[in-house]
């Protein structure tokens, strides 16, 4: 089978095309095959060796999370799902078995089916965003009267929070772009600061939760635009940051915390409900396999709200 690996860190013109055996099937695993895979700015931050603490520095290393497509086999001990279910999911370890690949062997508790109404670009571009995103809703508690600001709003990530938030009644502001602002609108935010017109840390309001997905602001900035409780949430921490808040938060008021998304069934449900209910999955732009290395250049590139899919063609 075809899979896009890297054997040294940098731009996307370290991306190959190989050809690899399809993977071997464990019993509690399910073998898909990709029709979908959506790309996470994780993909170029590891490939990029900005994130090499965490992802070692060995090679070959294999990029792409989540993935949807159709269940070509079944390991013994699996339930619930049967050859030629159409499915999404994520990989556990995408250095090692990414999604970026004609196959992927997974383990079955992570592949979920895929409603019939959404495609599979926009299952693909579910599990990580997705799960991210409801971890930071449960991380902000009781949202009923809450100030919330999402700066960063319109991406892949923003998509899915502003709209659960939005499922659930909260008055949020968003921090785009220009082009992004319609979107941020479009999925709930009741008001919109375009970032390339006003500074939102010299707006004169202040917020019970702030959280920064464009990664440009950072807690010690965002303080200044925090109620004396408050709650900051980041979502690209740095691994000292994870113990080091904890300790931190025993002695300010002004509280920072980490998402870390960890996608399994309990996260899906929620969003599959949402998706129910109106949530809109906004694919921005679809590759075919072979522009992959236009693809990722695109979406590191940004200027675009929603997501970007690689379909297998
Ligand atoms: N911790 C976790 O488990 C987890 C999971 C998923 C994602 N993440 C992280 O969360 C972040 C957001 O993810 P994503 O998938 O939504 O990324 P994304 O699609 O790239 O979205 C980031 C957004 O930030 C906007 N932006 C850029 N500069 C900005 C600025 N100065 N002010 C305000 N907005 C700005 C971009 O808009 P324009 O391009 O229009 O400027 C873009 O829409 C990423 O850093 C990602 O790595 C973490």
């Amino acid at each position: 089978m075809k899979a896009i690996v890297y054997k040294k860190f940098g731009d996307s013109d370290v991306l190959q095309l190989v050809e690899q055996p399809i993977p071997t099937l464990k019993a509690d695993q399910v073998l898909v095959r990709v029709k979908a895979f959506s790309i996470n700015p994780m993909d170029w931050k590891i490939r990029k060796g900005e994130m090499t603490l965490m992802s070692g520095s060995a090679f070959p290393k294999h990029t792409g999370t989540d993935f949807s497509g159709t269940v070509e086999a079944t390991g013994s001990s699996v339930n619930g799902l049967k050859k030629g279910d159409k499915v999404f999911g994520v990989v556990k370890n995408m250095m090692k078995e990414g999604a970026s690949a004609e196959y992927v062997a997974v383990t079955s508790s992570l592949v979920w089916k895929k409603p019939e109404n959404i495609s599979y670009p926009q299952a693909a571009s579910i599990p990580v965003v997705g799960t991210a995103a409801v971890t930071a809703l449960e991380k902000m508690g009781d949202i009923t009267s809450q100030k919330i600001l999402i700066i960063g709003a319109s991406g892949g990530f923003g998509m899915f929070l502003l709209q659960l938030l939005k499922q659930r009644g909260a008055k949020v502001t968003a921090v785009t772009s220009s082009q992004g602002a319609e979107y941020a609108k479009k999925w709930g935010a009741h008001s919109v600061i375009d970032y390339t017109k006003t500074n939102v840390l010299s707006n004169n309001a202040l917020y019970d939760t702030v959280i920064d997905l464009s990664g440009k602001i950072g807690y010690d900035k965002a303080k200044q635009i925090m109620k004396a409780k408050a709650l900051y949430l980041n979502p690209t921490p740095k691994p000292i940051e994870i113990p080091m808040s904890l300790l931190k938060n025993l002695l300010r008021s002004k509280k920072h915390r980490v998402i870390l998304s960890n996608p399994s069934t309990k996260y899906t449900d929620v969003l599959l409900g949402a998706v129910k209910n109106g949530l809109l999955i906004e694919v921005n732009k679809v590759f075919q396999f072979d522009q992959f290395r236009e693809a990722y250049q695109y979406a590191e590139h940004g200027g675009y709200s929603g997501k970007v899919v690689i379909q297998m063609t």
